[in-house]
């Protein structure tokens, strides 16, 4: 283990003035922040001020402010009459609705920040998980909070307890963040991470990956700036994966660097020169998901694969190849080879709103259901050929992976109904995958006409 150890600080960071006046007002109790101190994650700052800053950049602190979230809410208000209620409010900002704070999201700009995306409270106080989908989580309502630790450091704010709901290492702990992470209305299982999780070599292993495995990595670090702790393992609360913030939000910067890091090298890929079709194959390997590629809102995702040929420097091939501001169904490329889910309304059109959405038709990257090389599921890779018509063979051929977190022809879907403002548009980024990138020569292809 890579020891990156930090001498334990001898001494109180400086506390804020809220807290210090707390601390006297309440001396001598053994937690003396109340429940609705508790629920702020500004409190939680002094104390845990890495786990404050990472968890302000993830997507959960944002998730109540996201303007395509509030977007999207806001027209489903509007054409289901107030029936997709608190719905999506549920997983958003949760704290908000418990706290009676809103009762559909549409009133988010006013409530209060520390009530809105997925904070610190939320999760720390979850006692039981009822179901596998659309936020069964049970709270506590305590001012006590549960994480991974068994035996925590009496710090006099607050109680605190191991709860194996919050383990990565104990399989119940992906259910916590799974049964949020799968959604499922009355006509569709539309997002399925947690449900594709399950069915991967990731839960079947024995030690299982969760969730936490993958998604919340472990420095050896102390846990607070208090008196006394000593290095533990500290697990990140950044959460990158693909979605970005759209507004100036803290952490932007970094969010964006972890994530070009996390998807970097998520997708595997191989080239090869088929002389029997004169076509070059493409093969894709989910090699980093324990869940399909993309996943989760694989609805509003879009992965591609741009490959370009040529001999003697003329193109002969090439697909894939889309400007940042170019909406990906409107491109002329029939082989384009494209990743995600297409949602149909009950007039069997594309449907882009999830309350919409009666069928939905799935082409993802499935994650390895074995760790057995004789088993014949242990190849989970999907291939595709690349015509070259005409064309001889090429002398060189350059392809690599792109992801965007959200397709455009939902961006301008939102903006035509009114309920987006247009600026957003040139915001969505088009990320390069850029481990999948390959570079195909004859000579670096060799004898077996593939590479790597
Ligand atoms: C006065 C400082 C202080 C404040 C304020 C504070 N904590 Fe803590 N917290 C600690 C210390 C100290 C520990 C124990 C660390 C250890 O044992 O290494 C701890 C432990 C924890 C644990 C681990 C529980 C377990 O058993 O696994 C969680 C979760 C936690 N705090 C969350 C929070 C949250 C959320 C907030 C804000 C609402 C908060 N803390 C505010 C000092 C503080
Ligand atoms: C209350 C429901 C809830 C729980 C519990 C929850 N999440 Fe999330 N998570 C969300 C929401 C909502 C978003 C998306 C916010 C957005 O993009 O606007 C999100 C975003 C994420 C992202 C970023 C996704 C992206 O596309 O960029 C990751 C990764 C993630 N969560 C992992 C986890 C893990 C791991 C856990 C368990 C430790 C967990 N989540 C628990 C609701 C939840
Ligand atoms: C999406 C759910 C989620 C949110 C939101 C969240 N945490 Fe955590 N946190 C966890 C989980 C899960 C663990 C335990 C990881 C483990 O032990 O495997 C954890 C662990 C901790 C710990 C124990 C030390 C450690 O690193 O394991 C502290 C302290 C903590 N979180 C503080 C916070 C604070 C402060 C916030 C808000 C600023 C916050 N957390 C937001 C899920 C969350
Ligand atoms: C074996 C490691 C691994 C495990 C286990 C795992 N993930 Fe992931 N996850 C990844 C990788 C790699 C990506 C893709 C990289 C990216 O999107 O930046 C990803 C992507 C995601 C995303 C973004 C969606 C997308 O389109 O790619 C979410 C949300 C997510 N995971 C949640 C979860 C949840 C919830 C669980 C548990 C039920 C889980 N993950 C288990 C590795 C893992
Ligand atoms: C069961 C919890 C849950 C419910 C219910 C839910 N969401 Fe989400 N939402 C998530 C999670 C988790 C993510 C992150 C998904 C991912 O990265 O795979 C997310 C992401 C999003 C995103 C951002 C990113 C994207 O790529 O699409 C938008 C917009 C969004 N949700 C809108 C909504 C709206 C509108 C509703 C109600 C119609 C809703 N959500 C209901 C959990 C939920």
């Amino acid at each position: 283990m890579s020891a990156t150890y930090r001498p334990a600080p001898r001494r109180w960071r400086v506390p804020s003035i809220a807290l210090l006046v707390l601390m006297v007002a309440s001396c001598g109790s053994d937690n003396r922040l109340s429940r609705d101190e508790l629920l702020d994650p500004e409190t939680c700052k002094d104390c845990h001020p890495k786990h404050f800053e990472e968890w302000q950049s993830s997507m959960h602190a944002y998730a109540g402010d996201d303007p395509i979230f509030l977007a999207m809410n806001r027209r489903g208000q509007r054409e289901t009459n107030g029936e997709l209620g608190d719905f999506c409010v549920k997983c958003h900002a949760p704290m908000a609705l418990v706290e009676g704070a809103t009762t559909d999201g549409l009133n988010l700009d006013e409530v209060p920040q520390h009530l809105k995306g997925v904070t610190c409270y939320f999760c720390h106080n979850v006692t039981a998980v009822e179901d596998t989908h659309n936020n069964p989580l049970v709270l506590a309502n305590d001012r006590t909070l549960r994480a991974g630790i068994d035996d925590p450091l009496n710090n006099g704010a607050h109680a605190a307890r191991y709860s194996k709901l919050h383990d990565r290492d104990s399989p119940e702990s992906a259910a916590l963040c799974g049964s949020c992470h799968d959604i499922k209305t009355d006509a569709v299982h539309l997002e399925r991470t947690f449900a594709e999780w399950q069915d991967s070599v990731f839960q079947t292993f024995t030690p299982n990956q969760t969730c936490g495995n993958c998604h919340m990595n472990g420095s050896d670090d102390v846990v607070a700036d208090f008196d006394g702790v000593v290095p533990r393992r500290r697990h990140s609360h950044s959460f990158p994966a693909v979605d970005t913030a759209m507004i100036d939000w803290p952490g932007k910067d970094s969010q964006l660097q972890l994530i070009e890091r996390e998807l970097r090298d998520s997708v595997q890929t191989r080239v090869c020169y088929n002389p029997q079709t004169n076509a070059m194959d493409v093969t894709l390997t989910n090699i980093g998901a324990g869940h399909m590629f993309p996943s989760g809102a694989a609805q509003d995702r879009r992965v591609w694969v741009e490959i370009t040929a040529k001999n003697a420097d003329a193109i002969t091939l090439q697909s894939g190849v889309i400007a940042d501001d170019e909406r990906i169904d409107q491109v002329d490329d029939p082989l384009l080879w494209k990743m995600h889910d297409t949602g149909y309304n009950a007039d069997d059109e594309i449907e882009h709103m999830f309350w919409n959405i009666t069928r939905i038709e799935s082409e993802l990257l499935p994650p390895s259901v074995t760790f057995q090389p004789e088993d014949p599921r242990f190849d989970h890779s999907v291939s595709r050929g690349y015509p070259l018509g005409a064309n001889p063979r090429p002398d060189e051929v350059d392809v690599v992976v792109h992801m965007r977190a959200i397709d455009l022809a939902v961006i301008d879907d939102l903006i035509e109904s009114g309920d987006l403002d247009p600026i957003y548009r040139e915001r969505i980024k088009t990320f390069a995958l850029e481990g999948s990138r390959q570079h195909w020569t004859p000579a670096l292809a060799g004898q077996n006409l593939c590479v790597p």
